[in-house]
């Protein structure tokens, strides 16, 4: 009698295939830490071009085939002057948000010229703190509007005549939370949004908004029902790992326990839009970690060097890996409401790439962005996935987690992730009833233990390895800790 399989996948290319925005695999950088000075702009250094841009870090960005970068915050943007950081003169300014001083080196222009680099859109999003509509909307002005008036003629002054055309604009950054600087009420936050998107649109009308939201109904409903019609997405924010005070990493089986997190809260979020009845709207995960900053309160000089800590690469382990492709296949499966989800950050803190004086580490998650933005289908197909469970010694949580996608061949690309610290896993796949059979090709990522990962000495102790993977009646076994992308082609299961 064979024994029953760990999971089971059943994928139905005849029902439904949504082809999902690329923005879900969009990124994030903020002016705090190492992010942007000694991140992504660092000139001087050998590694860097004329404009101060690291070509190494861009290099290695352009693997993910980024779709765009939002900017410059995150809780900095509340208080963030913008025209401090244009125009030929630029002196530093007192940071409140991060209790330091921000040299205003790397301002609009150099952030789009960073962007054009790597093939990115930007996305800006506005100070919703201290800022007012006037504010934003000249901003808007300064970037998006043809010479003729007082911003953009500025913008042609400083060597850009041409309108740069960014595309996503969100209004404030977390301000229902009492620790963003300029928070508001709900009833405030909707008027503010509502005169602030009204104002941009006269500006431009083609660009796209996005508003701060969080899963609760006193702030998304009185939001969507007065300013939903100038928006067109919500933007949520997760961390599960919350380590802003204290930087104890959560342990493998602690993260795993986390995985269902990102699923519950699109699925909240998902009902109080469809409840203000305005379906247009759709979902921003636009800060995404399963890590936490490390950024204890407090302006001593002990306060603000604890988030060197964030720089500890010992602490992106295959745990990080796990936890991301799970986010991302839970926003490939609601890839009909959420259309952009940004990892935060994309440089040093908890990003995916490490930047030293004399180059950079992919970390785990690195990789697993690269296998996501590269190898999955353009289409997500309708599947049915059961999976035993794991426990995690903090609740259980699905062992397996998959997500099927198609590409114009008509092949399916699977992204399987076995959950468990030791054990492999055996999933039996299906398509349209008919059982995989055959050695197709595949991208593995796993490390040789759960809390394998990558650093300056050791930069390739977790790579993807480019192997085969073997269907035997429709089971394949999936090593422990690990992510695999196979492409079963259209002969092995249409007839
Ligand atoms: O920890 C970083 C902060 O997390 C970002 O600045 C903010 O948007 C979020 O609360």
């Amino acid at each position: 009698m064979t024994t029953a399989p760990d999971a089971t996948i059943e994928v139905s290319p005849a029902r439904a295939q949504i082809e999902y925005s690329r923005h879900l695999f969009g990124h994030f950088i903020e002016h705090f830490h190492r992010q942007v000075y000694g991140g992504i702009f660092e000139p001087g250094s050998p590694l860097a071009d004329a404009r101060g841009f690291r070509q190494d870090v861009l290099e290695a960005l352009r693997e993910l085939k980024v779709p765009n970068v939002r900017w410059p915050g995150g809780c900095f943007v509340s208080t963030y002057d913008w025209v401090h950081g244009i125009g030929p003169d630029r002196k530093p300014t007192f940071d409140p948000a991060w209790r330091v001083n921000d040299p205003n080196t790397f301002g609009t222009d150099e952030f789009i010229a960073w962007c054009e680099a790597l093939g990115a859109d930007p996305y800006i999003c506005t100070n919703a703190g201290t800022g007012t509509p006037r504010e934003m909307s000249e901003w808007l002005e300064y970037t998006n509007r043809p010479t003729g008036s007082r911003w953009a003629d500025l913008r042609a002054e400083h060597g850009h005549p041409t309108p740069y055309g960014v595309p996503f604009w969100s209004i404030g950054n977390e301000n229902y939370g009492d620790w963003e600087l300029g928070a508001k009420t709900g009833a405030e936050w909707a008027a503010f949004v509502t005169e602030s998107a009204k104002l941009m649109l006269r500006v431009d009308p083609d660009v796209k908004l996005l508003a701060a939201a969080f899963e609760d109904k006193d702030w998304i409903l009185p939001l969507l029902e007065q300013a939903g019609r100038y928006l067109s997405y919500i933007s949520i924010h997760g961390y599960w790992d919350k380590l802003h005070e204290v930087n104890r990493p959560t342990d493998y089986l602690g993260a795993m326990s986390k995985t269902l997190g990102p699923e519950s809260q699109i699925a909240l979020v998902r009902a109080m839009i469809e409840v203000s009845g305005q379906s247009h709207i759709k979902i921003a995960f636009d800060e995404w970690n399963l890590r936490g900053w490390h950024h204890p309160v407090g302006n001593t000089p002990e306060a603000i060097q604890a988030r060197d800590l964030n720089d500890d690469n010992s602490t992106y382990t295959m745990a990080d890996a796990i936890f991301s492709a799970a986010f991302l296949n839970s926003c490939l499966r609601n890839s009909d409401k959420v259309s952009m989800a940004n990892l935060a950050p994309t440089v040093n803190t908890r990003g995916p790439l490490f930047v030293h004086e004399t180059g950079v580490v992919r970390r785990t998650t690195f990789h697993v962005m690269q296998m996501y933005a590269n190898l999955l289908g353009p289409r997500v197909i309708d599947s049915a996935v059961q999976s035993v469970p794991l426990d995690t010694g903090h609740g259980e949580v699905p062992l397996v987690d998959a997500v099927a996608t198609g590409d114009d061949e008509g092949n399916i690309v699977l992204a399987l992730v076995n959950k468990s610290a030791d054990e492999a896993a055996s999933v039996r796949v299906r398509v349209d009833g008919v059982a995989l059979s055959g050695t197709y090709g595949a991208t593995v990522l796993r490390g040789d233990n759960p809390d394998a990962f990558n650093d300056v000495e050791n930069p390739d102790a977790v790579t993807p390895e480019t192997t085969t993977v073997q269907f035997t009646d429709g089971t394949i076994q999936l090593p422990p800790h690990s992510i695999t992308i196979c492409t079963a082609p259209k002969a092995s299961f249409a007839s």
